[in-house]
């Protein structure tokens, strides 16, 4: 990996450790990003953002066990950690530092202005609250731990969901008043959403969500994944009845899972009036044979975290290596160095 800083893209993206990754997590995130982590030719962080889950999580054992089944189930998936740097948020402290120096340059009305404050006040004014009811300071100045996140590391390409955009013209307002104040030292990030990307529906035909209670997680044992799967929800049709593949829940996960050919394939099944069980079977097989190797890795680095520990340990020292002096210069520049220079 390159260590300069002043060429090519940077990619970063963080993954909150909230709860266990599902197919749709899979299918929108992890898998992408996998397959970039082969590509050499990026420099590339990813991290898990445990600090930005206790902003709404404060079950210790839950942050805990999710960032557990989050590291492995990256590196399961056969993150590579020689071209990623690939860490946990917490340990590298220069990002809670920087979160600090963020946080004198940035506008209260900006925060005001952030769509997940404005939604949590939205909800209390509906239900007769008091409009700060339940929001902690931290769900307020999010956005800022999640600038200093990627300016720290000059991340220029974030790829993120469709809801986290305003969070990056954030980071960019907070980039440009930082620099205009002490000099240009912030690279401006760009959000990257792949429009391509599969949204996958859930159990009942929503987008799949934890929120919605309605998610088939990644690494179920076989049997439970079946069973899941045969909780997708259809309409009536009987076996033999033509099926719209387009308005099917089953099809859809089929797609994000099946070559081109498979796809054309299901298609003329619908036609034909393929049994909704038959479908659901085949799309259990699919699934499974893909995730079946990465579903044993899985299981067995769960059973020695220890392994996990460690990785995590390699990329934070990676991650601090570059933070450490970037974070020194920017505490001269606001004038919190020694007194000796
Ligand atoms: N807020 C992001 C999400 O909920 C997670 C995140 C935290 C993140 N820090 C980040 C994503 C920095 C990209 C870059 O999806």
């Amino acid at each position: 990996m390159n260590s300069t800083q002043s060429i090519g893209e940077t990619y970063l993206t963080g993954i909150t450790t909230t709860g266990t990754p599902h197919l749709g997590n899979y299918v929108g995130a992890i898998r992408p990003a996998i397959e970039n982590s082969q590509n050499p030719a990026h420099r590339a962080f990813y991290f898990l953002a445990d600090l930005h889950a206790l902003i709404k999580c404060q079950d210790p054992a839950r942050v805990h066990q999710s960032t557990r089944e989050i590291a492995a189930t990256w590196l399961a998936l056969g993150l590579n950690t020689d071209n990623v740097i690939f860490y946990r948020q917490s340990d590298v402290p220069e990002i809670t530092q920087l979160t600090w120096l963020l946080t004198c340059v940035t506008a209260k009305g900006l925060m005001n202005r952030a769509h997940a404050y404005k939604d949590s006040v939205q909800k209390n004014l509906d239900e007769n609250e008091d409009p700060d009811f339940g929001i902690n300071m931290g769900l307020f100045s999010y956005p800022i731990l999640m600038a200093a996140d990627i300016l720290l590391f000059h991340g220029s390409k974030v790829p993120v969901g469709r809801d986290q955009i305003q969070h990056l013209e954030m980071a960019r307002d907070i980039a440009q008043r930082f620099n205009f104040l002490y000099g240009e030292h912030f690279t401006l990030p760009e959000a990257v959403v792949d429009a391509d990307t599969a949204v996958l529906q859930g159990l009942d035909g929503r987008k799949m969500s934890k929120s919605y209670n309605n998610t088939i997680p990644l690494f179920l044992p076989e049997k439970q994944l079946r069973k899941f799967i045969n909780k997708i929800k259809t309409n009536l049709l009987e076996p033999g009845e033509p099926k719209d593949p387009d308005s099917s829940t089953v099809f859809q996960i089929w797609r994000a899972f099946a070559s081109v050919e498979q796809t054309e394939e299901m298609r003329r099944a619908y036609a034909n009036g393929i049994a909704w069980g038959e479908a659901k079977k085949q799309l259990f097989e699919l699934i499974n044979d893909q995730i079946r190797d990465a579903r044993e890795s899985y299981s067995a680095l769960l059973e020695n975290p220890a392994h996990i520990e460690r990785t995590l340990q390699e990329g934070a020292k990676k991650a601090r290596a570059q933070a450490e002096p970037f974070y020194a210069r920017l505490r001269e520049a606001v004038g919190i160095s020694s007194l000796e220079c």
